[in-house]
């Protein structure tokens, strides 16, 4: 891999910044804030898995540049992105004086990202975000392009707002402490990354023998350039209108499969891991690409510890009617983000259900 810098920019309407991904980043945070114009207050949002490991350091090290900082932990897990947490963070930034000019610091993975976002972008009418992403998902995926929520009892993300951050800070040395099946789950976006825009990611993903010894540098290379991906993306598409639908690759099957087995038995990057073998199976029966493709895919997916088989007994028509629902139907059509070879994939809305029907009940024969 060439890319060495670890500066890369996001350029949206809705907001210019950097994503820095290095080991040791929040070493620099107090400066990186500075340098991103950022004086006021700094409001630290995380939650109770990843507070103290890494709050306590990083309120001493702001409070030694100057800075006012503040922390608050919310239970760890997908439950709290709930609007009755948010309530308490207001009550918590409001009852403390919170000022236009502070800062919210989502330090933690994709649930701390997209609750504390989400109260960023609407205290005071929206105070500055920053993002320190300490989970692969959040470094890759999450932490980049702006899209911050909370669930509804009838939907995941179905209340939120489009709010870019003004700095993306991924400290790579914070995976250390991640649960391995949480890092093995992060590596479906990865490889998600490079299948659809980047092939000599997958290429030299390939020749990673063992990704759960990756450290250091070495780590940080690869997570920098599928978070490029994802930037590239977001560059040319803010609003989710035509090529961000590509990041949803392996996701229409993923999330209908996460749904099916009840949230929280298959972490939501197992099943993308699965939604993107069937996917691959689906644009290999419409022609698209060749067996060879999803064998390989196939390989690599298992080389990072994720599972491409379907948990026994899930239901056809059940799957088929949630991919119905989801969110990216439009005027009846599911828009399915194929991979086209390697490196490139396409948004079709005239697969065939019957095609979507022989590939999981094929997979669903075992
Ligand atoms: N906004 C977006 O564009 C976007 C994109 C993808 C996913 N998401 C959202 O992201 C969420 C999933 O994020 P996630 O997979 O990061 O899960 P998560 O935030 O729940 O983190 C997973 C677990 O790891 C723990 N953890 C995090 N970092 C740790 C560390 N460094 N050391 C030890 N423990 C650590 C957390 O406490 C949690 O228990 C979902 O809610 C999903 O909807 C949002």
């Amino acid at each position: 891999m060439t890319h060495s810098a670890d500066h890369l920019h996001v350029t949206t309407p809705g907001g210019s910044y950097e994503v820095v991904v290095a080991h040791g980043a929040l070493d620099h945070l107090p400066e990186r804030l500075r340098h991103a114009g950022i004086r006021g207050a700094a409001w630290i949002i995380s939650d109770d898995q990843v507070f103290p490991r890494y709050a306590p350091a990083l309120i001493e090290r702001l409070r030694a540049a100057g800075y006012t900082a503040h922390g608050y932990a919310v239970p760890a897990g997908e439950t709290s992105k709930d609007l009755s947490v948010v309530a308490r963070l207001y009550d918590w930034l409001i009852g403390n004086s919170v000022e236009r000019r502070d800062v919210v610091l989502a330090l933690g993975g994709g649930v701390v990202g997209d609750l504390a976002g989400f109260v960023a972008a609407t205290v005071l009418r929206g105070i500055a975000l920053v993002h320190l992403p300490t989970t692969l998902l959040a470094m890759v995926d999450s932490a980049i392009g702006g899209k911050t929520g909370v669930n509804h009892p009838l939907g995941k993300n179905l209340i939120g707002a489009f709010h870019q951050p003004r700095l993306t800070l991924a400290d790579t040395a914070t995976l250390a402490t991640l649960p391995p099946r949480e890092l093995r789950a992060g590596w479906a976006e990865v490889i998600k990354h490079a299948v659809i825009r980047d092939a000599d990611l997958f290429v030299h993903l390939e020749a990673i023998a063992d990704p759960s010894a990756l450290r250091g540098e070495a780590l940080a290379a690869v997570i920098r350039r599928a978070a490029r991906v994802k930037i590239d993306i977001v560059n040319s598409d803010e609003r989710e209108t035509g090529e961000r639908m590509l990041l949803n690759y392996g996701h229409t099957l993923g999330h209908a499969i996460e749904a099916a087995c009840g949230y929280g038995d298959l972490l939501h990057g197992e099943a993308v891991a699965i939604g993107m073998h069937l996917e691959a199976l689906i644009a290999h029966r419409l022609g698209m690409v060749e067996a060879g493709f999803v064998e390989r895919q196939q390989r690599l997916l298992r080389a990072y510890g994720l599972p491409t088989d379907l948990p026994p007994g899930m239901p056809v028509d059940d799957l088929i009617e949630r991919t119905l629902r989801d969110k990216k139907v439009r005027a009846g059509r599911v828009r399915w983000a194929l991979p086209q070879r390697i490196g490139a994939a396409t948004v079709r809305d005239d697969v065939p259900e019957t095609v979507v029907r022989a590939v999981l009940e094929k997979a669903t024969e075992g």
